[in-house]
Order: structure tokens, then sequence, then C-alpha cells
């Protein structure tokens, strides 16, 4: 039985090696965290004006919030300002969810602002249901077909993220969107981002389209040439000059990207057989395995997060910065102090923003792969100390 397990894990640790993985992030992958930490205090979701992270996080109807791996940002809506929380209505599980958003005035009570991009159930309901018949009707059979190859009950609709675009006065939408190919029946096998438009942040949104993004450097050593351009976990992040950028992984999960986009924030400042490296987009950390990028500035000082890829199981985050977003990034290390550290409190970074008062929040999911739905949101104060971004864990807290 020893040698057994001896095996087992000498097996377990060399996969891990193999994927890119340090061992730490592997013992923290396949232990978590004890129960009995702190991390998971919260079992109580009846304090409304305090996050408690970790804890079942309820709507202002009483029901559990649906906006996982999602973002939230302060944008204007009908000539005012709102926290929009825009996130995956896991309701469905792991594939087909819908695209939600939540507004708050005060980022403790959310009222549910509906399911804003919608998965058909079937293609006809493309023709037959008046919603889609609303949004999709002057679309060809043929385009019709592309929206359901994008949306429907076994695709994967991942990340969303939401920019409001103010030459258009109109908000726009970024997910990874994925599924399973003829050829592979793997469910990330499509790598694609998908784009979708509205003159509301409650929707409803139209699909563009999707497609691939930027593609490695002739002159750079490509860490996946058999595949060009995927986008999988996604990040939309605006600048103060107005420009838009998003940050995704791609090389089959291995290298990060940030690409600008064009003045609609609808798809790429350039075509990616056209753009040029370091002026349209650069390519980072060629074979780190990162993924659930989060691009941030603060005080002229851009900061890129970034998990490792494990799945649904936590690992260890990192932080990379530079003073130019096209420019050097330097390798921070991990953001995260204290106990759990190095599973960053058992979340992955999908978001961090700015409060009103200029206190800024991490957001991250802290997934249950064995009930999705349930995955819980875990907030945390984040500081920039001499330059450094920190997160550290309260068991509660407000940000005002
Ligand atoms: C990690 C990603 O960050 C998630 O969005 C999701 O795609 C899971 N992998 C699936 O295993």
């Amino acid at each position: 039985m020893k040698a057994y397990l001896c095996l087992l894990l000498t097996a377990a640790v060399c996969a891990a090696l193999l994927c890119g993985c340090s061992v730490g992030e592997l013992n923290n992958a396949l232990g978590h965290a004890a129960q009995d930490s702190p991390i998971y205090d919260n079992r109580d979701d009846t304090v409304t004006d305090a996050f408690l992270p970790g804890a079942r996080w309820l709507d202002e109807d009483g029901r559990p919030i649906q906006a996982h791996g999602g973002q939230v940002s302060r944008m204007p809506v009908d000539d005012a300002f709102a926290y929009i929380w825009v996130g995956e209505d896991k309701r469905s599980g792991h594939t087909g969810n819908c695209v939600s958003v939540y507004a708050s005035d005060d980022l403790y009570h959310w009222r549910f602002g509906g399911d804003v991009l919608r998965v058909p159930p079937s293609r006809e309901a493309l023709d037959d249901d008046p919603y889609f018949a609303a949004l999709y009707g002057a679309c060809t059979p043929a385009e019709k077909d592309e929206i359901y190859a994008v949306l429907n009950p076994f695709a994967v609709i991942e990340r969303p993220k939401m920019l409001y675009n103010e030459k258009n006065d109109n908000y726009v939408i970024w997910f990874h969107s994925d599924g399973a190919t003829p050829q592979n029946d793997y469910l990330y096998d499509i790598g694609m981002a998908g784009v979708a438009v509205s003159d509301s942040p409650f929707g409803p949104f139209r699909l563009l389209g999707r497609s691939r993004l930027s593609r490695c450097p002739v002159d750079q050593l490509d860490c996946y040439p058999r595949s060009k351009g995927e986008a999988r976990d996604l990040n939309l992040f605006l600048d103060e000059d107005g420009a838009a950028y998003v940050t995704y992984t791609s090389e089959n999960n291995k290298t990060l990207y940030i690409s600008r986009l064009n003045e609609d924030f609808t798809g790429l400042c350039k075509d990616p057989a056209e753009a040029v490296h370091g002026v349209d987009y650069i390519r980072l950390f060629p074979g780190a395995m990162r993924e659930a990028p989060v691009l941030l500035r603060h005080e002229g000082r851009y900061y890129l997060m970034s998990s490792s890829t494990t799945g649904w199981a936590s690992n260890q985050a990192r932080v990379w910065w530079a003073n130019e977003i096209f420019g050097t990034w330097h390798n921070q290390g991990n953001p995260c102090l204290g106990s759990e550290k190095n599973i960053t409190f058992d979340t992955q970074s999908t978001s961090i923003f700015e409060a009103e008062n200029g206190q800024w929040i991490y957001y991250g999911d802290r997934w249950n792969n064995y009930d999705l739905p349930d995955s819980r949101y875990v907030w945390l104060p984040v500081r920039f100390d001499d330059g450094k971004l920190t997160i550290t864990w309260q068991s509660t807290w407000r940000w005002d």
C-alpha cells in the first residue's frame, strides 16, 4: 500500500512538473486548506452591510448571486454612475450559461438586472422565440447558425467582462467562447473571444460574433504553433486615455497576451495578420502557464495579476508590473500575504476594481466544481505598498 501511494505521489509530482506547476502548487491544488482555516469562517449569509468573503451572497430578492468569473466596475448608467457586476449565471452548470448583470450603489446590496446575454435553448428559438427574434431577426439562416454555434446549451461561455464605450454611448461584453469540436470532445478546443453589444448594461446584448486574437510574432518561439491566436480566460481594461485592452491566455494556456481594442471596443485595433508586436499587442511570459488575468492601473503603474492553470482548483497567484502597457513587465511574485497565501485564499482572480473612496478590492472565485452554481465570491482589500500590490485575508470587512 505504501509503495502504491509512493508511486501515485511520484506520478502526480512528475505530471505537475511536466504541466509547469510547482510542487507547492500541486500540494495546494490537491490538498486545499484545512477546513478549519479562517478562510472558511463565513457560513453566515445574514449580514448584509459588510463583505463576508466565501459566504453565500444573496441579492435583494434573497436569491444567491449568480455572477461567477465576472467583473465589477463603476460605470455610467442612465445619467448617473452605478456599480455593475457582470458574470456567469452558472445555474445551467458548466455549459450553456447566460451572462448576468447586477447593479449596486454601495457594493453590499445587489439588484438582479437580468440575464443580459442569453443562450437560446434550441436553434429554432432564434426564429420562433420573440426575445431572440427581436435581436437576430435580420440575420440570414447561416448567420443564425453561427450565433447558435456560440450560444447554445453545450457551449462554454466564461469570464464575461463589460466596458462602457463613451464614443457610441453603448456597452460591450467580451467573453471566453469555447466548446468541443467535431475533431475533439475537449470542451476548450475552440479557444475564441466572443463580443456582444447593447445600449444598456441591462441588455439585451446582441452577439456580434467570435474570433481568434493576436498571434505569436514570427521571430518568437510559439509555445503552441498548431493553433494560432487562441483566447481563453480573458479580461478587459480601460486606460485613463480612453484606450481599451483585452488580456487573455493563449497558446494552449501557456502564454498571456494584451491586445489593444478598436475605438468601438468590438474587436482588436488591428487585424492579427497585420498587428505589430509591441505596438498593437504584447506577448507575455511565454510558457509560464498563467490564466485568469486581471489588468489594472494604479498611480501610473500597470499591474497584471493571474493564476496558474489547475482547472477549478486554486493555486498560487502572481503579479507582474510595468510602467508602460507594452513595455517591460517585472515579476512581483505572490501578492497574497499570510495564511493560505499560496492558494490565493482558495480563490482564482477575476476582477480588481476601485471603490468610490479609492479603496481597491480583489474579487476572486472560490470554484466548487462539484456544484458550480454554489461557487462563492471572495472580496478582499487590496493595498499598494511601495509599488507592490498586496492582498490580505479579512473574515468580515467594509470598504467604506
Ligand atoms: C480555469 C478557468 O480560469 C475557469 O474559467 C474555467 O475555465 C476552469 N479553468 C475550467 O476548468
